[in-house]
């Protein structure tokens, strides 16, 4: 076998995969939440965002490709290193120790369930074509562009819909705060000048993410952001 395929075999390269996509998608849950917070900005922002994105035309498929290779990656990287961590130790402790890992390192598996279960839900919402879930999914603005604005406030408007995403954004704000800081260690970044804000890194853009994701239904529940249709 080759050196690579030993590598990528090994857990030393499941765990350099899982942080890789880790990271790309990380990277993407910032970018999304910073186009999403356009609606505050109002229907025209918004609109006008979800048209560039559309007019990035090749470029947006190979963008999506792309996360869709991130999430198979840190899906079946995640599954390979419980197994390889499972073959280890044959043995299963009697009692598990929870007294130096931390409750979000304990949920990782459990965080990412709730993780692909909101995506689902979330594309068949907002992005899928048809479907049950989609009464305002062909709604246009005056300029004729898919109205993203009051598509996704009518959808907050249903309080099943704010708190299943509220619930998502629990879930996925504990991920990310184990995620992103062991996402260095995994790649090797550490160094004792900077572990302390690498320690600090998870928890800060998992908090980010929590604050500006549940800001929008929020706000749509407290009739702050309102539907113009
Ligand atoms: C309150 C939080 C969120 C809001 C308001 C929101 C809103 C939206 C909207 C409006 C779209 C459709 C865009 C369009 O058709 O132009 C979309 C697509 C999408 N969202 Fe979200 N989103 C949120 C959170 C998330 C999170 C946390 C994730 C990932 C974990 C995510 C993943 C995606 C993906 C993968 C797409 C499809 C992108 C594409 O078609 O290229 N979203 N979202």
């Amino acid at each position: 076998m080759s050196w690579f395929g030993k590598y990528i075999r090994s857990s030393v390269g499941a765990k350099h995969l899982m942080a890789i996509s880790g990271l790309m998608l990380v990277g993407f849950v910032l970018a999304h939440m910073l186009g999403n917070l356009q609606i505050f900005k109002g229907q025209a922002a918004i609109n006008a965002y979800a048209v560039q994105l559309k007019s990035l035309g090749g470029l947006l498929w190979i963008m999506r490709g792309g996360l869709v290779l991130a999430v198979l990656v840190h899906i079946f990287s995640a599954i390979r290193l419980s197994m390889l961590n499972s073959a280890a130790r044959p043995v299963k402790y009697k009692k598990v120790k929870t007294d130096k890992s931390s409750f979000a390192s304990r949920t990782m598996l459990w965080g990412g369930i709730i993780i692909v279960l909101f995506l689902v839900f979330h594309l068949a919402q907002l992005t899928l074509g048809g479907g049950p879930l989609q009464e305002n999914f062909n709604l246009v603005d005056e300029f004729g562009r898919h109205d993203v604005y009051n598509m996704t406030v009518l959808g907050f408007k249903n309080v099943a819909v704010s708190a299943s995403y509220i619930v998502a954004m629990l879930a996925l704000c504990i991920h990310l705060s184990h995620g992103v800081t062991s996402l260095f260690q995994s790649l090797g970044l550490n160094h004792p000048k900077y572990n302390g804000m690498i320690a600090m890194a998870g928890p800060a853009i998992a908090t980010l993410v929590l604050i500006g994701n549940c800001s929008m239904p929020i706000a749509v529940l407290a009739g702050w952001v309102k539907a113009t249709v």
